[in-house]
């Protein structure tokens, strides 16, 4: 499995220090050149590469952490998402009206057709994010939301590899209705910040 950070703010700068902690290989990506990622990247961790957006999706499974309104930049840069993993840790919030209803993660897939398309690592503020996801005698909890149970699987192991305790939500629209904002109102999970303890 290859991975990717599409956006190196404070999210992917927090997600690229969950990889840099357990010395897993991965991407990282903006709209500005790789050499001004650079030093950031190399200061959290010698296996967080800077590249070239076009570069840094090539992973298999590539992390949404760009503001709500560039994911359609982002979908862009591809001509078919088929194969790849999607793991969108954004969150849309006051809900756009354009949205209509919809899940924010349900409506970003339509921009990433033929992805299996997992929400998820969205619910924490970043600097709870990036700091070790192992505590004594437990794991942090990342919520996992998917409309593609297959897809949910290797996201999850993934957030076991880095130290999270992954708990699947189910659909979008059902338990990941937790994980995402109505209107002005954050879902009941979001900034929950829950260990899960060692069976
Ligand atoms: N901050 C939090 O505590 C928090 C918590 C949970 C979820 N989130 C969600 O995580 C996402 C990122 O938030 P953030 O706080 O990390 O924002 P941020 O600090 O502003 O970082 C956004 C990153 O996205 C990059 N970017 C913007 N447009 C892009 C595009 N079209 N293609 C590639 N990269 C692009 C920016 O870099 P360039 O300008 O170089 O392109 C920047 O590195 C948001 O959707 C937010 O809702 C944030």
């Amino acid at each position: 499995m290859s991975y990717a950070i599409v956006g190196f703010g404070k999210i992917g700068q927090a997600l690229a220090h969950a990889f840099a902690r357990k010395n897993i290989d991965v991407t990282v990506a903006s709209r500005r050149p790789p050499e001004a990622l650079a030093p950031q990247a190399r200061a959290i961790g010698p296996t967080v590469v800077a590249k070239s957006l076009r570069e840094a999706l090539e992973a298999d499974t590539i992390i949404l952490a760009v503001p709500f309104g560039e994911h359609r930049e982002v979908a862009k840069a591809l001509p078919s998402w088929k194969g790849k993993t999607v793991i969108d840790a954004m969150n849309a919030f006051p809900v756009p009206e354009e949205l209509d209803g919809l899940p924010s993660s349900a409506f970003v897939a339509t921009s990433f057709t033929g992805a299996k398309f997992v929400k998820g690592f969205n619910h924490l503020i970043a600097a709870t994010l990036a700091a070790d996801p192992v505590v004594k005698g437990g794991h942090r909890v990342v919520f996992l939301s998917s409309d593609d149970e297959d897809a949910t699987a290797p996201v999850a192991a993934l957030a076991k590899q880095l130290g999270f305790a992954p708990i699947k939500l189910g659909k979008l629209n059902e338990g990941g209705a937790l994980v995402h904002a109505r209107g002005h109102t954050w879902g009941q999970l979001i900034f929950q910040d829950l260990f899960k303890k060692e069976q």
